[in-house]
């Protein structure tokens, strides 16, 4: 089987855009996939200074993967945390690197055009997403778009260390299907926490009830003719109400349905999807030793790849061997 490696920051909710874009593959390709998939927390404590926030998003993540179905008898689970490789292997990089280099992150520029003060850790970001995933040794990363210039440094700096140190890294590639769809948000701009228009993934009926009243439309009356394709609700009738469609699809074109009953099928179409993950997520909040073991048996497997691969960078590199494995 092939191997799929890929990370979720634990920085927030995820909204039903993330788990279409995202999420949702961890699930499909775990079938196909030897499949790790971890919780970035070092990567979210850039931004996270708050400990007690910390440990909410970071369970908070580990909630969602099991709520959307990845099992994780099939697919290890771990956070990054719990592998110290990640970090050791990140420093290794970071005396490979240069700094000219990760100032090219876009990442790093956007930061810098808004004059924001960027700590290291953020500076440094690529080098340890480098680390999480040739620690593994993927043939596939699977990300979003704005992923893909992290997935090149890791590509970069494979190439640069096997150069330096012999072949050590397996050169990895980053997945993005092309059919990976772009979600509008209520307000018709693509679905994201920055513009404030997002349908949590695991929101209360009353709350999707309400935000799909809210998408916006334009001001035909429920007689007029209507096109689906600049229609805002229905793109995203499109992912929720797959056996409605057809039937739909006419009733726009001839005029026969007005956007408010559009828009109350929706809700009640999303709200089918949205129950059971939800009643999902929070029965598996109140087992919270459950978690852990999820977790516990995840590092543990992940340990089993990355360890023998870390040893085998520190005698690469010259670090002499852990002394107590000496005397
Ligand atoms: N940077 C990714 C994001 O923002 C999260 C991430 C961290 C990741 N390490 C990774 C993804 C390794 C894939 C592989 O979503």
């Amino acid at each position: 089987m092939k191997r799929l490696l890929s990370g979720v920051k634990p920085s927030g909710r995820p909204h039903i855009g993330n788990y279409l874009g995202a999420m949702r593959q961890f699930v499909t390709l775990a079938k196909t996939h030897e499949s790790f998939v971890f919780v970035a927390d070092y990567h979210a404590l850039n931004t996270v200074h708050d400990a007690a926030l910390m440990r909410a998003n970071t369970i908070g993540v580990v909630l969602d993967y099991l709520a959307i179905g990845i099992d994780p008898a099939a697919t290890t689970i771990f956070k990054q945390s719990d592998l110290s490789e990640h970090t050791e292997l990140c420093w290794i990089f970071n005396t490979l690197t240069t700094m000219p280099y990760l100032m090219r992150a876009h990442a790093f520029k956007d930061a810098e055009a808004k004059n924001k003060e960027i700590n290291v850790g953020t500076f440094d970001y690529p080098m340890l997403m480098a680390a999480d995933i040739l620690l593994y040794e993927p043939d596939i990363v699977p990300v979003g778009a704005d992923q893909k210039q992290h997935v090149e440094f890791a590509r970069d700096t494979a190439e640069k260390f096997n150069r330096t140190y012999g072949d050590t890294f397996k050169l990895p590639a980053a997945y993005i299907p092309a059919d990976v769809a772009t979600v509008p948000g209520v307000d018709g701009q693509k679905m994201s926490k920055s513009y404030g228009n997002t349908i949590p993934l695991f929101a209360e009926d009353a709350d999707i009830r309400k935000l799909c009243m809210s998408i916006v439309t334009d001001s035909k009356g429920a007689g007029e003719p209507k096109d689906p394709a600049t229609c805002n609700v229905f793109a995203l009738h499109r992912h929720f109400s797959a056996g409605d469609l057809p039937e739909l699809e006419r009733r726009y074109r001839a005029g026969e349905i007005g956007y408010k009953e559009s828009k109350e099928l929706l809700a009640d179409n999303l709200i089918a999807f949205i129950r059971p993950l939800r009643e999902r997520r929070a029965a598996l909040e109140r087992d919270e030793r459950y978690l852990y073991r999820v977790l516990a048996e995840g590092a543990e497997r992940a340990r089993a790849v990355s360890g023998p691969k870390m040893a085998e960078v520190r005698r690469k590199i010259g670090v002499l061997p852990h002394a107590a494995a000496v005397v």
